[in-house]
């Protein structure tokens, strides 16, 4: 199975969402492959936030190798599931992906936790404190444990 999560940059959302999963995963002992891209090529090459990365590491997770890289049409064939951080990831997904485009794979990854509410997890970016990153890590944790239970029952 390998699943891709999307935001924006690629250095605040997703990161934390390829480092709880990838946590998940090998807690599990499953041979899974998780990744993570940004819609933009803003930040391509850089490590995750530097708040992204301690909050991480407060929580025994290692994020600090990830490098950002922008989302590719041919990610859509490579990839299993994608899971988009919020609405505007996944209207960009969509358009990126173009005949590639395969809704069945893509999903907000809020409706894990949270089934049918199209809720979005909030870019702590402008924000840019511990407290808005830490609530991105929360809602990621259990949104990643619940759809680890699911992806591994209907597999
Ligand atoms: P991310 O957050 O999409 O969660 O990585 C952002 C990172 C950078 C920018 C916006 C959001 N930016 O405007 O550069």
């Amino acid at each position: 199975m390998k699943i891709l999560m999307v935001c924006l940059g690629n250095i605040c959302r997703s990161p934390l969402a390829e480092g709880v999963l990838e946590y998940l995963v090998e807690k599990y002992g499953l041979d899974w492959k998780v990744d993570s891209a940004g819609t933009s090529n803003w930040h391509e090459g850089e490590p995750p936030h530097h708040r992204s990365v301690k909050i991480a590491k407060n929580h025994g997770i290692d994020i600090s190798t990830q490098r950002s890289r922008p989302f590719t049409a041919g990610d859509m064939e490579q990839f299993d599931h994608i899971y988009v951080m919020d609405s505007q990831n996944y209207q960009d997904v969509k358009g990126i992906a173009g005949k590639l485009w395969n809704p069945s794979k893509v999903d907000l990854i809020l409706n894990a936790s949270l089934p049918g509410k199209n809720k979005s997890v909030p870019d702590p970016w402008f924000e840019n404190t511990d407290k808005a990153f830490e609530h991105v890590y929360s809602l990621l944790l259990d949104a990643c444990e619940v759809l680890i239970k699911q992806l591994q029952q209907n597999n």
